[in-house]
């Protein structure tokens, strides 16, 4: 089994990335293959919006995307994958440029036929076999978690159209303030996150 965490955070060593690390040594734990992709050290050009992605070649389950850099080998290895983490630190209310980049330039995954109405569809459903996290950091308190929605929304929406169940979304607040207990405790939750999604998927799998 294999989980791959997309981290979208501009600080590679920062907390956001430190939880994403977690998730994934827990889940590592459970027995996954896991791969953490701090997104920021990628080469991802901004979509264009050509939509030549989507209107062509149908009959390939990831669509051929005109821009060359890294995205066409990260969206094989997303294919390939059975799980994911999605991570991002709340930037202005929604997620941070990095991760958003990333999003879009998920467009090769959809497909549409040129005249047909409604949105892009899935190329590929996972029939909810595969599962997904999402995790969310920012300096409001916890209790202002309401603050982070549309952050879970923008990172859970193709995986809503893919098929993909999303099992937890986990906002982890007042960043800036931790004393050694809290971050010992988001560590070990982090972590059983991490080996709840392996034990998920391996239950959905089996079904
Ligand atoms: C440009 C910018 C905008 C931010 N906007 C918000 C915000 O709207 N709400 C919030 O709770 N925190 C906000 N923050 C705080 C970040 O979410 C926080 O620094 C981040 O989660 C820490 O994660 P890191 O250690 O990976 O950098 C913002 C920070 C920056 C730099």
């Amino acid at each position: 089994m294999k989980i791959l965490g997309f981290m979208g955070s501009p600080r590679t060593r920062g907390l956001c990335s430190q939880f994403t690390e977690s998730v994934l040594k827990g889940a590592a734990s459970a027995g996954a293959e896991v791969k953490q992709f701090n997104l920021v050290k990628y080469k991802i050009t901004y979509c264009r919006g050509c939509y030549k992605c989507v209107y062509g070649n149908h009959e390939l389950s990831i669509g051929k995307c005109p821009l060359r850099d890294d995205m066409a080998g990260i969206l094989k290895e997303y294919l390939e994958a059975d799980g994911y983490i999605m991570a991002c630190p709340v930037y202005d209310f929604t997620v941070t440029s990095v991760m958003k980049a990333f999003i879009e330039r998920r467009f090769p995954m959809f497909y549409k036929t040129k005249g047909a109405i409604g949105i892009p569809d899935a190329r590929v459903k996972q029939n909810f076999k595969k599962k997904a996290l999402l995790l969310a950091t920012g300096s409001a308190r916890e209790e202002f978690a309401d603050m982070a929605e549309p952050c879970f929304e923008v990172m859970s929406g193709h995986f809503m159209v893919e098929e993909v169940e999303v099992i937890e979304r986990l906002y982890v607040g007042f960043i800036h303030n931790f004393d050694e207990q809290r971050y010992a405790e988001k560590i070990q939750q982090t972590f059983a996150l991490g080996v709840r999604l392996v034990e998920e998927i391996a239950k959905a799998q089996d079904t």
